[in-house]
């Protein structure tokens, strides 16, 4: 491992906004805040927003940004990426936020039934090869059902062509409800949108940046189940 991702992963360890529980803690599905992010962390009773695979967590901290009222936590496996987004709200002193270092395959092991209002899939792992590792798969839309709200939303946006044709497929498989859904988010549809949905899905993630300057359209659909 390089000098600066190991400093970046001691530094993880001294910050407040950072979980990185150990398998135990998933098989005992003993982690102290499933049920009680609201209570004992952010301790208000505000709306809770998840970001599944958030990476450097762009979603995470520039929508608790715009959203002071509400609560948000980004989960990735890569504690390298989160970096970023913790150290950012540790500098800005932001007190909205939370990260989990954790496979998302683990969700229910962090959320109690009902806890959350809404998840964010931003860019996504494509897994052309294993269609059930994908984070829109039944496997996992079956997981986001049990954590939240009756209706609860998910929202995706992704660069890629087979991950979207995908998704839509699963939410008419499936019967999920389609709430919207654009191929080109920001060709005509963007316009069409009103201002605060528009400041939502303008919110570019590294990765979204990475795409679009390499000529992809971004798509973007949003569903309840
Ligand atoms: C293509 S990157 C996108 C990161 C970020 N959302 C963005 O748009 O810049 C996919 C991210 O998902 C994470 N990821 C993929 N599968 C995962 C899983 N099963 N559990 C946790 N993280 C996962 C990866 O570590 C990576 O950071």
């Amino acid at each position: 491992m390089g000098k600066k991702k190991l400093i970046r992963f001691q530094d993880m360890k001294t910050m407040d906004c950072v979980f990185e529980p150990d398998m135990k803690t998933c098989l005992e599905d003993s982690f102290p805040l499933k049920g009680k992010w609201r209570s004992d962390y952010f301790k208000n009773d505000k709306p809770l927003i998840i970001e599944l695979g958030c990476g450097k967590g762009e979603y995470t901290v520039q929508l608790a940004k715009q959203y002071p009222n509400k609560n948000y936590v980004g989960l990735d496996i890569k504690g390298s990426r989160i970096w970023y987004g913790a150290d950012e709200v540790r500098r800005e002193g932001m007190n909205n936020v939370g990260f989990v270092r954790t496979k998302v395959d683990f969700v229910e092991k962090f959320f109690a039934p009902g806890e959350v209002d809404e998840i964010w899939l931003t860019f996504s792992d494509p897994q052309p090869k294993k269609p059930r590792k994908r984070l829109s798969s039944e496997l996992f839309v079956d997981r986001y059902r049990k954590i939240l709200k009756s209706d609860g939303i998910v929202h995706l946006k992704t660069d890629n062509s087979m991950l979207f044709d995908y998704t839509l497929e699963q939410i008419e498989e499936h019967n999920y409800q389609l709430m919207e859904s654009t191929w080109d988010l920001y060709g005509e549809e963007m316009e069409k949108l009103d201002k605060e949905t528009q400041d939502i899905l303008g919110i570019k993630t590294h990765y979204e940046v990475m795409f679009e300057e390499k000529g992809f359209d971004i798509k973007y659909c949003k569903f309840s189940i």
